[in-house]
């Protein structure tokens, strides 16, 4: 395995790869080399036969408190607006086929809610600390925040947090539907999500990436486009071989043995 600074790498279980972002001083400040790191092991645990299903988690004390803001006081308009400054964050939605599960402990703040936000599942323990706080710092969230925090929970809750910087728990995250589940600990929050991980990671990986791949066309399409969209990846899934064998499966009540083809 490569050794990286920022991030640690492992595969907790089989099928499951995870990166846990590892910058405890800076409460996982989401810094350039950070997110290249992150990039590169997520495109690694992409094209990984052995990997289905990957984690992002941070620490118990955070997930990651935002972009870098020590990296980004200097930043000029024309360097910002040249280099396209945070886009490479985006990787992490148009890079990776496989589903990508959050488990968010502690602060997820500005650039973290944001990187929480792309995942594809998000899970979080009770006493989470999420928030959009960009406005006190003279800006706005340039990661996507204003996008993914209005559609999960509507427009006139997000516009209050974006517009006064307060944050929320995770039991708010949790009944506003932007978390799928909040945990009392970090502890059953790990736990809970390798669970997760493992049981999806027990399907057929053609079948686990068309799945994502439709719920995800949902953000972009109108429902008639969308449903049509479903319906041909749901066609294309009768070309793979683990659609025969899951339903030869079912019909002689055995466990289907997934060849991921
Ligand atoms: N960038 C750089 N360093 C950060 C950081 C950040 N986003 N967040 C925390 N740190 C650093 C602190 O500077 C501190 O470093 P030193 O020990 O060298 O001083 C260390 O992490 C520990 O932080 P605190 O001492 O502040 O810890 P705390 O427990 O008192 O407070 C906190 C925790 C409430 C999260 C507080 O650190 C904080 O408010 N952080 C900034 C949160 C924020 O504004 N995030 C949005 C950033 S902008 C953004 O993300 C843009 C975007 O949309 C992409």
């Amino acid at each position: 395995a490569r050794s990286y600074e920022y991030i640690l790498t492992s595969k907790p279980k089989p099928g499951v790869g995870q990166v846990t972002l590892n910058r405890p001083k800076a409460l996982n400040a989401l810094s350039t080399p950070l997110i290249t790191e992150l990039n590169q092991a997520l495109r690694e645990f992409n094209s990984a036969d052995d990997v289905s299903v990957i984690i992002v988690a941070g620490s118990e004390r955070a997930f990651a408190a935002g972009a870098d803001i020590k990296e980004m006081a200097p930043l000029t308009f024309s360097e910002a607006y040249t280099k396209s400054f945070i886009e490479s964050w985006s990787d992490l939605t148009t890079q990776v086929k496989k589903p990508i599960l959050a488990a968010v402990s502690g602060h997820a703040l500005g650039g973290g809610c944001e990187l929480a936000m792309m995942c594809d599942i998000l899970y979080c323990t009770e006493n989470a600390n999420f928030g959009q706080p960009e406005i006190k710092l003279g800006t706005i969230p340039g990661a996507g925040g204003s996008q993914r925090l209005t559609r999960a929970i509507g427009k006139s809750k997000a516009m209050e947090l974006i517009l006064t910087g307060k944050s929320f728990s995770g039991i708010d995250a949790e009944k506003w539907g932007l978390a799928a589940k909040a945990f009392p600990s970090y502890e059953a929050l790990m736990e809970g999500v390798t669970k997760t991980a493992e049981t999806i990671a027990g399907y057929s990986k053609v079948a686990i990436i068309g799945a994502k791949e439709v719920v995800n066309k949902s953000q972009e399409l109108g429902l008639r486009d969308g449903v049509e969209y479903e319906r041909r990846v749901f066609h294309s899934t009768f070309g793979s071989q683990d659609q025969k064998i899951g339903m030869k499966a079912f019909a002689e009540k055995k466990k289907a043995e997934w060849t991921h083809q």
